[in-house]
């Protein structure tokens, strides 16, 4: 898979392919992640990637060239690319958004910046993007969010079984996780986990998973369809209450 963001700040954009399990499949070629400077797709001597509104106001917004420039470069090297904008006015993104997209060969993220983007770009724009319900200072790290999260779906980026286990993988949080020593600060590892019993954990896990859940997301929790296993987890979790109790 081919991700190209472009932006005004490359250098910030770059952290995204040089670091951890993202950088380790870029430098595999497992995963290429490209990043373009709309000032180079400029004519003008100064470079100039914005301009005042029509109509007046505050702000500035960013130029419909560059973007057509970008585009179309990408398409005649790479193919169409399904294209995004981040943007506070996109759809929220999600995890299921983040497989969704994993299946693209070929993406184009434009960080959006200044007052917003000429309105123009949407012809070429499928999809406008937000991380969440807040503005950026710029789409900056939206697209780095976007292509993270997204670069863990693709096959050999991450470990089939750590992808699963990630918290909204299944629409559930993580369990908690203890490494070494047993004992910390005064507070001990959880028996089951030292005991080898693999059902056990694995009972543990779900249960704990589940009520993190119940807790901290209850939208979540009340929209789930329970498999065999978390019920039972969950009998588990009611008996192991009860007993403290009695
Ligand atoms: N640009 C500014 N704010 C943003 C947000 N919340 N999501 C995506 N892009 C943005």
């Amino acid at each position: 898979m081919r991700i190209v963001i472009a932006t005004i700040f490359p250098e910030m954009v770059s952290a995204v392919r040089e670091y951890g399990v993202i950088g380790q499949a870029v430098k595999n070629r497992v995963l290429q992640i490209e990043v373009l400077n709309f000032r180079d797709f400029t004519k003008d001597k100064h470079r100039v990637v914005d301009d005042y509104p029509y109509g007046g106001g505050p702000g500035m917004v960013m130029k419909p060239e560059p973007f057509f420039g970008i585009h179309d470069y990408c398409t005649e090297r790479y193919g169409k690319p399904f294209t995004i904008l981040t943007s506070p006015q996109g759809i929220k993104f999600d995890n299921r958004m983040a497989k969704e997209l994993s299946q693209k060969e070929n993406i184009l993220i434009f960080c959006g910046r200044y007052e917003g983007v000429d309105e123009r770009v949407m012809k070429i724009v499928d999809t406008e993007i937000s991380i969440g319900d807040y503005v950026l200072s710029g789409g900056e790290l939206a697209a780095m969010v976007i292509c993270d999260a997204v670069s863990r779906f693709v096959p050999n980026v991450v470990e089939e079984d750590s992808v699963k286990r990630d918290s909204f993988y299944n629409e559930l949080l993580d369990y908690p996780h203890y490494t070494r020593p047993a004992e910390f600060a005064g507070i001990k590892v959880p028996q089951v986990l030292l005991s080898g019993d693999h059902e056990k954990i694995e009972l543990y896990r779900v249960a704990e998973s589940l009520k993190r859940t119940a807790l901290r997301r209850p939208d979540l929790f009340l929209k789930r369809d329970f498999s065999e296993q978390e019920k039972k987890a969950l009998i588990w979790l009611i008996r192991e209450l009860t007993s403290n109790a009695q």
